[in-house]
């Protein structure tokens, strides 16, 4: 970290590379869960990198292989979309035998998502992935789109906790757990999931929401409700996480704040609520170079600010109380 000369490449690169859960992330940005398949979505673009990801999000994997939602299962809202894709997945072993051998794990960090709809099946995953080259694994206690499963053990602290900890005895591995923020009380879940041995959190899932059809008076997504994600959750997702990296910071347990990120300024507003990386997911749909521009914007804030690495920005919030204390009022 020290030496570089500022304002050269060597700058940059310094002021973003950091230690997450003892991995090393070149860069703060992780790229979300479903919004990148399993890491070779993007390939193709001409410009992109994975090198531009401190670390990549596989899309969402249970035990047998899943066909998903019936359609629709995107549309677009102000400021966002809804999705309800269902997990739609391969299944864990031919995620392990298939998919992760063809990654370049030299380039960024893998993590898988564990997704179940008994206790048993996150277990069988978790299991499955320790067994694998890949890096770290993300526990979806959060998934709002399938009926069993997901968002059913991530809306209970008593659930969420019995996922960690049965998924914590199988792996030595990093684990994540992915917060629903369709749920009251989102501090008592992390604080329980802490306790049950998450080394991270992922804060937050999509919103729950809906279309309709007017001329046809039906639901536009096939599955009637859907995930909200983009800029129109970004404050409600910038609240959560700085909730949760109130009780977070005591125990060391960093967050990866996500949910409407699409600018460096945006990045900039979750690192300083609390979170140590940002999640990139929708904005990817649009621009799939965006990463490189928030990576720039963030380097140019370090130096002008005159700090050296990112992690010195995580949690610099100027408040003089605890969010707790601050009555809502219209
Ligand atoms: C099409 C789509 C599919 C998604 N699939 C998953 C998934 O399989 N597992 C998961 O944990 N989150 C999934 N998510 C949620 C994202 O990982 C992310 O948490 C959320 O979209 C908020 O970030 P964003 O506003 O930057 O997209 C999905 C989101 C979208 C838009």
């Amino acid at each position: 970290m020290a030496g570089s000369r500022p304002g050269t490449a060597a700058a940059t690169a310094d002021a973003l590379r950091f230690s997450f859960c003892g991995l090393k992330f070149a860069s703060p940005i992780v790229l979300l869960s479903g919004c990148v398949d399993f890491g070779e979505e993007y390939t193709r673009v001409e410009g992109f990198s994975n090198r531009d990801a401190g670390a990549i999000v596989l899309k969402g994997t249970t035990g047998k292989p899943r066909l998903g939602n019936a359609p629709h299962r995107i549309c677009e809202t102000p400021a966002g979309m809804l999705n309800a894709i269902g997990l739609q997945n391969p299944g864990v072993e031919h995620v392990v035998t298939t998919v992760l051998p063809q990654l370049d794990f030299g380039e960024t960090r893998f993590i898988a998502n564990v997704c179940g709809s008994t206790l048993e099946e996150y277990v069988e995953v978790t299991r499955r992935f320790d067994q694998s080259a890949i890096d770290a694994m993300e526990i979806n206690i959060s998934c709002p789109n399938v009926r069993e499963g997901g968002v059913a053990f991530g809306n209970y602290p008593e659930m969420s906790a019995q996922v960690v900890a049965a998924c914590r005895r199988v792996t030595q591995k990093p684990l994540i757990t992915k917060l629903s923020p369709n749920q009251t009380d989102i501090r008592e879940n992390a604080r329980r999931c802490i306790e049950a041995g998450t080394d991270a959190l992922a804060v937050i899932n999509t919103v729950m929401g809906m279309a309709i059809d007017v001329a046809t008076r039906r639901p536009v997504i096939g599955n009637l409700q859907g995930g909200l994600s983009g800029p129109a959750i970004k404050p409600i997702a910038l609240l959560k996480v700085h909730q949760v990296y109130e009780v977070a910071r005591a125990h060391q347990v960093p967050i990866i704040g996500q949910g409407g990120i699409v600018t460096a300024g945006d990045a900039i507003e979750f690192l300083i609520a609390g979170a140590s990386a940002v999640g990139v997911g929708t904005a990817l749909f649009y621009d799939p170079l965006v990463c490189r521009s928030i990576n720039d914007g963030i380097a140019a804030y370090l130096s002008a600010q005159g700090l050296k690495n990112v992690t010195q920005l995580v949690g610099t919030l100027r408040t003089g109380r605890d969010i707790e204390d601050c009555a809502v009022s219209g």
